[in-house]
Formats: C-alpha cells, sequence, structure tokens
C-alpha cells in the first residue's frame, strides 16, 4: 500500500514531506520521492532502496534548492514495475511541469498508454499510474485549469486510486481525488494538506476532513473545495481526530489487528483489480509462466506454512474443482524432507504472505531442484519466494503488522482462486459463461466481508459468553473445513486457548471421544451441499453436552435449533465462503484474547516472520 503526501502554502514544504513520509512506513514501502512545485519549476527527487528510500530520499533532498512551498510526495509498494528508481513516484508528464502520485491501481493502463503512445507521449517508466500524468498533460493543454484536467482524466480510467496532481504552470494547487484507496484533507492556517492516513499531517493540520470515492478536491494555501467526477460541488465530511501518533498508525485502532480486518473488503478488491481482460481472459502481469506451460500442468502441489497452508488447503478444492488437476497440499517444512515426487508437468506453488519463510523457501529450492516449475503467491514485492521463484502473483493486501495473519488470507484465497479459473480456461473445463459468472461472484465478496464486519458486536456477545471455556473444536466440510482450521489457529495463537480444526466428518473416528459438558464445539455450516450431514454432527456433540457455535447463512432458519449461538454471514457461493465465514471466526478469536486480557499485536512466543526451521 503505498503512502501519499501533499502540502500546499508551507514555509517548511521539504521537511513536512519526508517527516511524513517517514511516519507513513507502518504501511511498508520499498521506494519513495517528492516533487516540488513552483512558478515554471518542477524540482523532483526518488529513492528506491527497499526499507532505506525515505532516509536515503532525505541525502537527496539536501540538494533541494530553497523556496517552494507546494509539494507531493509518495512511498511505493510496487505493484507493477519493480521496486527501481525509474519507478518511482512522483511520474512528470512529457513537459516535465506536471507531477502526480497515486496509490492504487489503474486497471486499463495498458489501453491508456497505447493510446497516449499514439498521440506521441513518450513513458519513462513501467507503472500503471504514469498514464495519470499524461492524460492530465493532454487536458491541462486544451487549456482546462487542474481540477478539470484531473476530472477529465478520471472519467477514463478504471481502478483504484488516490491521486494528486501539481503544475508548474499552475503553482499553489494541488488536485487530489481518490476512489477505494485513502485519502485524507487537513487544514491549519495558511497551509492545506493531503494524506493518505492521519498520521503523516497529525501534528502540523489542526482540521481533519474524509475525501469519499470519486470525488476531486482543489488545496490551496487559504483551504479546499471539493467537486464530484460529474463537475457538482461537495462537502468533505469534517473527521474528529484526537489520536496520538500510535493510534494514528493504526487507524484510530485499538491494534493492528482490528486495522487489518477492517481493511480486508479492500485486500480482496485490490487483489482482483486488474485481473481480467475485456475479452473476458484472466490475467495476471506478473505471472511468467506461458499458456502452454500452465495448459500442460497435470499435477499441482501446494506448499506454506500457518494460515497461508489453509489458503492452499482451499485452493485444492478449487482447482480441482474448476481446472480438473489433481492437488496435493503439503505443509511446507514437512515437503523437502520427504523426497517428494517431482515428475514433467509438475507445477509447485508456494504460498507465503512474508515471502521469507525459511520453510516455504527450503520448499520450494526442493522442488526447483528436482525440476519443477515453481509459482510464488507472495504479498511482499521481490522477496525471497518471488525471487526464488519462476513466476509470481501478488497478494495485493498492503502491509501486515499483527502477528496474526487475517487480510492476507482473504487475499491468498482470493488470488489462488483467480489462478483456478485461469488454469479453467486454459483447459477449458469450465465453460466461459461459468467463469465470467464465478468473477462476478469472487468481486461481490468484498461487499460481503463489509456486511460481516458490521456485526462485530454480535460475535463479542458471544465471546463473552464463552469466556470461561477452554476447550474448543472447530468443524467444517469441504472448504468449510480449512476454514474451520484458521479459526482454530487464529483462536490458539491469538487466547493461548487449546482450539482444534477437524474436518466434521472425522470426528467419529476419534476426537468425539474428547467432548464433553465445557467444550465448545464451533461449526461452519454455510455450504447448503453439507448442511444436512454437518447437523447430524452437531446433534452427535450436542448429545455429549458440548456448547455449539454455529457460523450460518442469514437464511438458515433450522440451525437455531440445534446451536447455542449463531453467527450469521451472507450466503455466498460455498468456493468463495471461506473468505466470509472466517471473518467472524477472526472477530471471536480477538473477542476472545482481549476478554483475556492477551496482546493482541504480538502473542507470545510468535513472531510475524519465521526465518528459522
Ligand atoms: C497465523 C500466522 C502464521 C503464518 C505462517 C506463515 O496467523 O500468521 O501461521 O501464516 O508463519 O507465514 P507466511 O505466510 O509469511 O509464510
Amino acid at each position: 500500500m503505498c503512502g501519499i503526501i501533499g502540502v500546499v502554502g508551507s514555509s517548511d514544504t521539504l521537511e513536512t514531506l519526508l517527516e511524513g513520509l517517514a511516519r507513513l512506513e507502518y504501511r511498508g514501502y520499498d521506494s519513495a520521492g517528492v516533487a516540488l512545485v513552483r512558478p515554471g519549476e518542477t524540482w523532483r527527487a526518488r529513492t528506491a532502496e527497499g526499507t532505506e528510500s525515505v532516509k536515503a530520499l532525505r541525502e537527496e533532498c539536501d540538494l533541494a534548492p530553497l523556496g517552494f512551498s507546494s509539494g507531493i510526495g509518495h512511498t511505493r509498494w510496487a505493484t507493477h514495475g519493480g521496486p527501481e528508481t525509474m519507478n518511482a513516484h512522483p511520474h512528470l508528464d512529457c513537459s516535465g511541469n506536471i507531477a502526480i502520485i497515486h496509490n492504487g491501481i489503474i486497471e486499463n493502463h495498458a489501453d491508456l498508454q497505447e493510446q497516449l503512445e499514439a498521440r506521441g507521449h513518450v513513458f519513462s517508466s513501467v507503472t500503471d499510474s504514469e498514464v495519470l500524468a499524461h492524460l492530465i498533460e493532454e487536458s491541462r493543454a486544451n487549456g482546462f485549469e487542474l481540477i478539470e484536467a484531473v476530472r477529465r482524466s478520471l472519467l477514463v480510467v478504471r481502478g483504484a486510486f488516490a491521486v494528486a496532481a501539481m503544475d508548474a504552470t499552475e503553482p499553489d494547487v494541488i488536485v487530489a481525488a481518490r476512489r477505494i484507496s485513502p485519502l485524507i484533507v487537513g487544514t491549519a492556517p495558511g497551509v492545506t494538506y493531503l494524506a493518505s492516513d492521519i498520521p503523516a499531517i497529525l501534528d502540523r493540520a489542526t482540521a481533519f476532513y474524509a475525501v469519499s470515492d470519486d470525488e476531486i478536491v482543489r488545496l490551496a494555501p487559504e483551504g479546499f473545495r471539493a467537486i464530484d467526477l460529474e463537475g457538482v460541488p461537495v462537502h468533505l465530511h469534517p473527521l474528529a481526530v484526537d489520536w496520538d501518533l500510535e493510534t494514528a498508525e493504526k487507524g484510530g485502532h485499538d491494534d493492528f489487528m482490528t486495522k487489518e480486518i477492517n481493511e480486508q473488503p479492500d485486500a480482496i478488491r485490490t487483489t482482483l483489480l486488474d485481473r481480467r481482460r475485456r475479452d473476458g481472459t484472466i490475467t495476471f502481469d506478473e505471472l511468467r509462466v506461458s499458456d502452454e506451460e500452465l495448459r500442460d500442468v497435470r499435477r499441482v502441489v501446494i506448499v506454506a506454512a500457518g494460515t497461508s497452508h489453509h489458503a492452499g488447503l482451499v485452493a485444492k478444492y478449487a482447482i480441482e474443482r474448476w481446472a480438473r488437476v489433481s492437488v496435493e497440499v503439503d505443509i511446507a517444512s514437512e515437503y523437502r524432507y520427504r523426497d517428494p515426487i517431482v515428475e514433467i508437468g509438475t507445477l509447485v506453488i508456494g504460498i507465503s504472505q512474508s515471502g521469507e519463510t525459511i520453510d516455504t523457501i527450503q520448499a520450494i529450492r526442493e522442488a526447483k531442484r528436482r525440476g519443477a516449475r515453481v509459482i510464488a503467491v507472495t504479498n511482499i514485492v521481490d522477496s525471497s519466494l518471488a525471487r526464488e521463484s519462476d513466476a509470481v502473483i501478488y497478494t495485493r493486501a498492503g502491509l501486515e503488522v499483527s502477528v496474526a495473519s487475517t487480510k492476507v488470507f482473504l487475499a491468498q484465497v482470493a488470488a489462488l482462486e483467480l489462478l483456478a479459473l485461469r488454469l479453467a480456461q486454459l483447459r477449458d473445463t469450465v465453460p466461459a459463461s461459468d467463469v465470467d459468472a464465478h468473477f462476478l461472484g469472487l468481486n461481490a465478496v468484498a461487499e460481503q466481508v463489509a456486511t460481516v464486519l458490521t456485526r462485530r458486536s454480535s460475535v463479542e456477545d458471544v465471546a463473552k459468553q464463552l469466556l470461561g471455556a477452554r476447550d474448543f473444536f472447530f468443524l467444517g466440510r469441504h472448504v468449510g473445513f480449512p476454514t474451520a482450521l484458521e479459526g482454530a489457529l487464529k483462536l490458539k495463537e491469538l487466547s493461548y486457548l487449546h482450539a482444534e480444526g477437524y474436518p466434521a466428518g472425522e470426528l467419529k473416528h476419534g476426537p468425539l471421544a474428547l467432548i464433553e459438558p465445557g467444550v465448545v464445539v464451533v461449526a461452519v455450516v454455510t455450504d447448503p451441499a453439507m448442511h444436512e450431514k454437518m447437523l447430524s454432527n452437531l446433534a452427535e456433540v450436542k448429545a455429549r453436552g458440548a456448547t455449539v457455535v454455529a457460523v450460518a447463512t442469514d437464511d438458515d432458519e433450522s440451525i437455531a435449533a440445534i446451536a447455542d449461538y449463531v453467527l450469521r454471514v451472507p450466503a455466498t457461493e460455498p468456493m468463495f465462503s471461506p473468505m466470509v465465514d472466517v471473518v467472524p471466526l477472526q472477530l471471536f478469536a480477538y473477542a476472545m484474547a482481549r476478554g483475556l486480557g492477551r496482546n493482541i499485536d504480538r502473542p507470545r512466543n510468535l513472531a510475524k516472520t519465521v526465518t528459522v526451521e
């Protein structure tokens, strides 16, 4: 997730930008840059030094001329184009007068770039963002003032953006706009700010305003005015901000985990952006494996650890169902020591949020050594896993700080299910109309997750009732099984309570002996095809005195008769349900851990990235 900042009317422009960028550090970045604008002159500095980029930028800025009262700054988390200086923001138009920064993804950038190049524009990066600078340049050349030029440009772009633009021929004005990606405006006497998050301008602005989707704001030293995409004036909502810096970094929440749980709808949306061409073809820009190789895959082996392993288990159901290829899912730390079989046509998928988990890296090294083609699914651009694999698909969930993984799980499932659909297209195993329907269904999941998030307090009420419990079994069938595993893992690591995930059908083969009064059984019962069987499993545990918590769909009337507590979710296509059904389980684990006074973001004994075997 890139970070953006801008200021107009400041006597301390550069320091405001550099300090603000440093304060956006928690969003994660691989490069950074600033542009300063005054009449007839745009000055720019950029660095691509990984997590040292902001520090390096400060050194570069020692050379900056004095006397600029306006500027924009950016920390980049690469999506399109590698983390190199030429891809760092701000980007300039052909004249060098217009500078833009952008957080998000322009879905139709390839078409737009082709059209712009045909009209003579020269591009100097391989980002999706640069098209914005050239589109604005064209409208400015037609005589439109900057706010109108930005508005016209945004009418032709698809995707997500928080964008800010300046022009040396209209100095002391910044025009900013948003869709999906976050953007706020701040004011102080004679100075106006913009930023992706409050911390960047917390100590400087005295009033804060939220920019909503498809709103465009013109910032000048004396204040701002806003319009919508039709050009109609709009008012920005004031934000009450009485946070210290630490609270501000957590988006006003008590901890990063809450922030990250709330970011889940956007994690899905951004992971899905830009993945389908107009002709319906599912596409991954970063995937450097040819269509022929993917079509000829005979067997898929997934290696991963922890939560990423659970995402892999969901992927097995999707790939086997849609692409009709057999899939084996292995715990990464087991794979390399069991003399694995790699035959011609074996595709290995390594899944890792961090891209640095040593078990997963060692597993893919072993697979490569034996001749497999390896695809990485990771959240971190240029991570070791990404570099060592033949190809990579990035989840675009943004930096995850809390040790317990939440939003990246949803993004991993979304990315892997997309890959399953791509394999199905190549192998012709699902009719085109069904692929389209699945793609639309996948896109609808973000909204369903948002709905579940509005029900947080009802999950908290259930957790309050169960605070004294010490033993939990999480049950599910089909993709409800990995969902159950993930629910159990969240409860274990956050609350330190004993929790086990099981396929519901396996219960009677042993674990049923453990069921007695006081044990809590949490069951995922959202799949209509599994419903009857799940209810009979629940009857078995009820008969032995267990307390039953069910994750069930809004329209499920029969569940109330058997479950002691019901966590409601909107009904979704079963294959997508793990992304929806896991959310009440995350909230439940969180509420239990809070109730027990645990350290939410840093559970005992655990590290965010496990780099030792
Ligand atoms: C659980 C959790 C861990 C990680 C595991 C793999 O909430 O965070 O189980 O999922 O350590 O990490 P990555 O995905 O970085 O390889």
